[in-house]
């Protein structure tokens, strides 16, 4: 892998844990001003200090991430479909390679929709990316998206969502945690974060998701919904960081959630030390 690459990767997936908390606010490009992301400069900015990358659009990353800002950012690139539409497939590289770079982004973003009546176009889009990506040492993660069929999220399809996507040259792939993720693992091989996907029932589930993936191998978390719509959501980061660089077991963690023993993580900069 191009020294570039490698770098621009390392600034997201802690060098000391090998893991990594992003933070995802990617979701109004189709979907609209969304519960609690209303205004994403003012839900994130007291989320910044603990996560490892933000993802986000380039017209969120412009009006609602200060440029002083040394949080790491991986670019959604794809678009096109608003939540409006039935098939929310139909989806294309919106955002250039060289806005990107101009950006300064440490990875961009697209998904991939496998099975849906737009599964090649958006996976010779992957394709184009990497080469894309390739050239200028940017890496890509593949998002396997399943639009409105939340019940695709099963170990036999996103196994298939995701060696599809590493094959084709993804360098990471973000999809869903569920039953049986570690064939999801095994089958993949390249790393893995997992989205959080709709508002959870429980905070305790939300953790419990979070371990049974990285118990299961995924490097991390890319998640949304389930910490900006949290009640508390700077708390929810943090324990989330616990189980994700500190080992920390849900327990553990929900502890850290409500403050009761105070192993509360340190914010980004010094957990990567
Ligand atoms: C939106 C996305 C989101 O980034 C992804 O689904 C993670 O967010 P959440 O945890 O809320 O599901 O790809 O299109």
């Amino acid at each position: 892998m191009d020294w570039g690459l490698q770098n621009r990767l390392a600034r997201f997936v802690k060098p000391g844990s090998g893991h990594t908390v992003m933070l995802a606010a990617d979701h109004g490009y189709f979907m609209g001003p969304t519960r609690r992301l209303e205004s994403p400069r003012a839900t994130l900015a007291p989320l910044l200090p603990y996560a490892d990358a933000i993802a986000v659009t380039r017209g969120v990353l412009r009006t609602s991430i200060p440029p002083t800002s040394d949080v790491p950012i991986v670019l959604r690139v794809s678009g096109g479909v608003s939540v409006l539409k039935e098939d929310l497939s139909d989806e294309a590289v919106t955002t250039s390679i060289e806005e990107a770079l101009r950006l300064n982004v440490s990875a961009v973003a697209l998904s991939v929709f496998v099975g849906a009546p737009h599964e090649h176009q958006s996976l010779v889009a992957l394709g184009e990316l990497v080469d894309a990506g390739e050239a200028y040492g940017m890496p890509v993660m593949a998002i396997t998206a399943v639009g409105k069929e939340l019940e695709k999220r099963d170990a036999r399809y996103l196994s298939l969502a995701c060696r599809v996507s590493a094959e084709l040259g993804a360098h990471c792939v973000k999809t869903y945690y569920c039953e049986g993720f570690d064939k999801v693992v095994e089958g993949c091989p390249v790393p893995l974060v997992v989205a959080g996907g709709p508002k959870l029932d429980s905070d305790r589930a939300v953790l419990e998701l979070c371990h049974g993936a990285l118990a299961a191998g995924a490097i991390g978390v890319d998640m949304g919904r389930n910490i900006w719509q949290s009640d508390r959501p700077v708390a929810m980061i943090k324990a989330i960081r616990a189980i994700v660089h500190e080992k920390a077991s849900v327990r553990e963690a929900m502890d850290v959630l409500d403050g009761e023993k105070g192993r509360a993580p340190a914010p980004r900069r010094a957990a990567a030390a």
